[in-house]
């Protein structure tokens, strides 16, 4: 009988350690070690096949005599999707996309497997059925000539007995974590089980040049489930997010090794499947008729794109106590420090004052400079006068009130300019390298805080 050993293992982080620990050494978690079974015997042999050809040129070369190959990239068939993989799909990449769950992922794929037209794909699935597959591409519409096999398999052996057979162009794999390698007796979902799988498909995608995409849970604070380990080991780590009550979906590439990082694609779900949305400002600035105040316009970039996001602020007296401050889709510190700034260096009484902030269209912004388009819409509110609808601001705000220069202004202003504004706040060292005359909108300079107050309401 082959002998087995245990391993203890962190489930947070993959740390393996020989005996049980109470907290883990490597991510400082508690109670996160789980024992699983590590057949050693059976893991030395490789269920993909490691050819020989590989093998035999294992010898340092020059760097400058390493030919580039070019890549070759496929289209999705998806633009979004292109845009963030860096271009279109390479040969052999493995790409790995995380998602809160009921966020769309499986939609996101099996619309990339009906799509991909003139390409066999096989779409393996261990946590649905195929009727329900099924359904699901009735709603987004099989193409009739998309050549998409579905395989309920969760055991990786039998899916590359099958592999081998349809010899698909492009394999998916939902979930990861479903899946279970004989080689490892742990449970599906346990951190050497996942390692062990990902390792295996990895293998298969780089032996055989066939791109692949496996779709990862994610853990309640947002990162990959199990272990982190397996965002080392992919070329490509996209995140699937959004609200899910709001219809708008971003993927964001946060690691690639064949394209840029941060890069970003939006999408509408709707009744059948996900649409691309190639004009992001349009829709995430509401169309209003009457004057309202607390609204403002920030000119954002998300990963290179540029976005014109609204923001709205609420301000009002507190009713009990403490006063309470929220903020959805800003980061709730940042707000805080936003309203000191306004406090201490504009004079405004704010700190007994219920301050509520919304981030339109259910997006989580992070560039800083959105700040002045915040502090804005707080003084807007809070004064209770409106903005027009035809500024914007694109700047980020100092703790001593004064307006900070922000990257790539250039395009901020260029769309700005593109969606009809009249007039952009931003800051004097922006102007720096920017050519002035080549702009209609007016560029409205400022130094400090106070300057935007005084222009803006007199
Ligand atoms: P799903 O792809 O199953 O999410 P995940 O794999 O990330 O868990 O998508 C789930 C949600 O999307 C589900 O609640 C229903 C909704 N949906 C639509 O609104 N329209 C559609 O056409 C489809 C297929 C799903
Ligand atoms: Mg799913």
């Amino acid at each position: 009988m082959a002998k087995t050993k245990s391993a203890y293992f962190c489930q947070n982080c993959g740390y393996e350690s020989a005996k049980w620990l109470g907290k883990c050494p490597s991510c400082n978690e508690w109670n996160t070690f789980v024992e699983e079974v590590v057949d050693k015997n059976a893991a030395n042999v490789p269920t993909w096949k490691v050819s020989t050809a590989t093998q035999r040129n294992n010898r340092p070369n020059k760097i400058q005599e390493i030919q580039r190959a070019t890549m070759d990239r496929t289209t999705t068939g998806d633009l979004e999707l292109d845009r963030v993989l860096g271009g279109g799909l390479v040969a052999g990449a493995v790409v790995l996309i995380g998602g809160e769950p009921g966020i769309g992922k499986s939609t996101l794929m099996l619309q990339l497997a009906l799509n991909m037209v003139g390409k066999r794909v096989l779409y393996v699935s261990g946590e649905e059925s195929e009727q329900q597959i099924k359904m699901r591409a009735e709603r987004i519409m099989v193409n009739p000539r998309s050549d998409c096999y579905i395989l309920t398999e969760t055991s990786t052996q039998h899916i590359f007995k099958q592999v081998e057979q349809l010899s698909p162009e492009v394999v998916i794999v939902d979930s990861i974590q479903t899946l279970h390698s004989a080689h490892i007796e742990s449970t599906p979902g346990s951190v050497s089980q996942v390692r062990e799988c990902t390792a295996e498909l990895l293998r298969f995608a780089k032996e055989t040049a066939t791109p692949v995409f496996l779709i990862g849970h994610i853990t309640k604070d947002g990162a990959i489930a199990g272990p982190k380990i397996l965002e080392h080991m992919v070329d490509t780590v996209l995140q699937f997010e959004g609200d899910r009550h709001h219809i708008y979906r971003i993927l964001r590439s946060i690691k690639n090794r064949f394209g840029a990082a941060a890069e970003l694609g939006i999408y509408a779900m709707q009744h059948s499947g996900l649409r691309e949305v190639s004009n992001p400002s349009e829709i995430l600035l509401s169309q209003r008729d009457e004057e309202l105040s607390g609204i403002t316009i920030g000119a954002t970039l998300e990963g290179a794109r540029p976005m014109l996001i609204e923001t709205q602020a609420l301000v009002g007296t507190a009713a009990y106590g403490t006063p309470q401050r929220s903020a959805t889709g800003f980061d709730t510190k940042r707000m805080n420090m936003l309203l000191a700034v306004l406090e201490k260096r504009c004079g405004f009484r704010l700190s007994a004052k219920d301050v509520f902030l919304n981030i339109a269209g259910g997006i989580k912004v992070e560039d800083p400079a959105i700040d002045l388009a915040i502090m804005a819409a707080i003084i807007s509110s809070h004064e209770d006068i409106f903005i027009s609808p035809k500024i914007c601001f694109a700047a980020e705000v100092g703790l001593s009130g004064e307006i900070r220069a922000v990257n790539r202004i250039e395009q901020r202003i260029a769309e700005a300019e593109k969606l009809g504004f009249e007039k952009i706040f931003i800051s004097s060292y922006n102007l720096k390298g920017i050519t002035r005359d080549k702009f209609k909108i007016r560029l409205l300079t400022v130094n400090k805080i106070e300057e935007v107050f005084a222009a803006l309401f007199g």
